[in-house]
């Protein structure tokens, strides 16, 4: 039985009041806190570095889930698990020795993920498949919130599923952009599990509501 988890992503939270709002998801039945890290050269945006995680990781004892959207990670892998985190997933697209840099998130005590991009094929995940510990496609153009979820990216979803089924069954596939209400059990099925979720949490009236809205169209897939 696949265990589906809900990581509410801080990019459209209320950083202001950052530890309510994460409060408020982890009430509503968050599994994991996923932070978007932008470094605006690897994608057209700036956002969060370390002193945001080490915030987060003061206010939750959920599992910090940080997404490298930066240039030469290696050199701030260090800084992010001191600041806390307990996964960190580096692009395919911005890492030249993808291998050491999986290696390396390991060996500070992390889980590691690899990201493809929308246009990115699964083929360049052949050699690390048995190394990480999570898959994260994107389902939008990294870079902002609120986007469309781009429908090609269901057939990646499965075709990736069949592939870890045969090499790595442990490894897990998390889904990141566009994601609401209205699809999240529709990726599910295709063999997702976890799944990032931030506009469609923090805009709504009552995050904690709405975290829990998730949660139990992921718990009626599990029974
Ligand atoms: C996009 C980020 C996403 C983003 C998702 O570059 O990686 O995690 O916060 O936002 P929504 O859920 O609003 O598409
Ligand atoms: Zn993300």
């Amino acid at each position: 039985m696949r265990r589906y988890e809900l990581a509410p992503s801080i990019l459209s939270a209320n950083f202001a009041k950052l530890g309510d709002s994460i409060a408020a998801v982890e009430r509503g039945g968050a599994d994991l806190i996923h932070i978007d890290v932008m470094d605006g050269h690897f994608v057209p945006n700036i956002t969060i570095g370390p002193l945001i995680v080490r915030a987060a990781r003061a206010s939750t004892a959920l599992p910090l889930d940080v997404h490298l959207m930066i240039e030469n990670p290696d050199r701030f892998l260090e800084d992010f698990v001191k600041a806390g985190s307990d996964m960190i997933s580096v692009h395919v697209e911005a890492s030249t020795h993808l291998d050491r840099t999986v290696q390396r998130i390991q060996e500070l005590g992390n889980k590691a993920g690899v990201v493809l991009n929308p246009a990115t094929p699964l083929g360049l995940l052949d050699e690390i498949i048995p190394a990480v510990d999570y898959i994260l496609l994107m389902s939008v153009n990294p870079g902002f919130a609120a986007q469309k979820f781009i429908e090609t990216v269901k057939t990646k979803i499965s075709r990736l599923r069949a592939l870890l089924d045969r090499v790595n069954p442990e490894c897990r596939i998390e889904v990141d952009g566009g994601i609401g209400l209205h699809n999240v059990e529709e990726i599910a099925r295709l063999g997702a599990e976890m799944f990032v979720a931030g506009s469609a949490v923090f805009n709504t009236e009552d995050p904690e509501v709405t975290s829990r809205l998730f949660k139990a169209k992921l718990a009626n897939l599990e029974t």
